[in-house]
């Protein structure tokens, strides 16, 4: 049993979808899933485990932040064997061509992050999304009829940036790119050091240079589209 999760051995599937928000998680299992059950509630840090369409999926709620999405990343990965990471969250628009509502696959992720800096020592790390998730993704939403937005997102620690500072997505947005969460990098990095793939989906839930935001409904119509798209990645 892991320290976070506490799940029994088996009780995960190889295939795992990744909400920040636990009820998000439980939404997921309650409308997505045949015969969901809750494999862990410690700190109410919901996790599911079902099957769609016949083939067995997790999914497990991670919290905000690279610190805490690390803490369920790393636990999946190194106690339960999980193969699959697709992390399904929200996202801050970052460029003119980016829409509320839109559905934004991160092909690689920049950050702000300590955790990275620190890791590799002061120098770069690229941290990229599986090559084989990127292609299937794309395929599927085109069956589906989803407008994709491809490239680099960007993953920060901070949510609220002191308005006393200089603008803080200026520079990312002005090198492309197309919105800001706050976990991605982290995915990312952890899953290449484990040879295992992982994808990030995210819906555009405000937009940084506009300031438009999504009502509550229109942000469940694209979440519900990304959900979709991601469950159709389980093979
Ligand atoms: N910043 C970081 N993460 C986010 C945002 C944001 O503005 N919107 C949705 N996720």
């Amino acid at each position: 049993m892991s320290i976070h999760i506490g799940a029994n051995q088996g009780d995960i599937a190889d295939f795992v979808l990744l909400p920040g928000d636990p009820l998000r998680a439980k939404f997921i299992a309650e409308n997505f899933l045949e015969d969901a059950v809750c494999y862990s509630e410690i700190r109410g840090m919901l996790g599911f485990t079902g099957t769609y369409d016949g083939k067995r999926v997790s999914v497990q709620g991670t919290g905000m932040g690279l610190p805490s999405h690390l803490i369920y990343v790393n636990e999946l990965i190194n106690d339960y064997g999980v193969k699959t990471l697709v992390r399904v969250g929200t996202c801050g628009g970052l460029q003119k061509d980016i829409d509320v509502r839109d559905v934004v696959m991160a092909i690689s992720a920049s950050t702000d992050s300590a955790i990275l800096s620190r890791t590799f020592n002061g120098m770069t790390y690229a941290p990229t999304a599986s090559f084989k998730l990127i292609l299937k993704a794309s395929q599927v939403a085109q069956t589906l009829g989803i407008k994709l937005k491809a490239g680099n997102i960007l993953s920060s620690d901070v949510f609220y940036n002191d308005p006393e500072l200089p603008d803080a997505y200026a520079i990312w947005s002005k090198y492309g790119s197309l919105a800001v969460e706050m976990e991605s990098a982290g995915l990312f990095m952890i899953a290449a050091k484990n040879h295992v793939d992982a994808i990030s989906l995210l819906t555009v839930s405000d937009h940084l240079l506009s300031g438009e935001h999504c009502s509550a409904e229109e942000r469940q119509t694209a979440f519900v589209d990304m959900i979709r798209l991601a469950l159709h990645l389980v093979e």
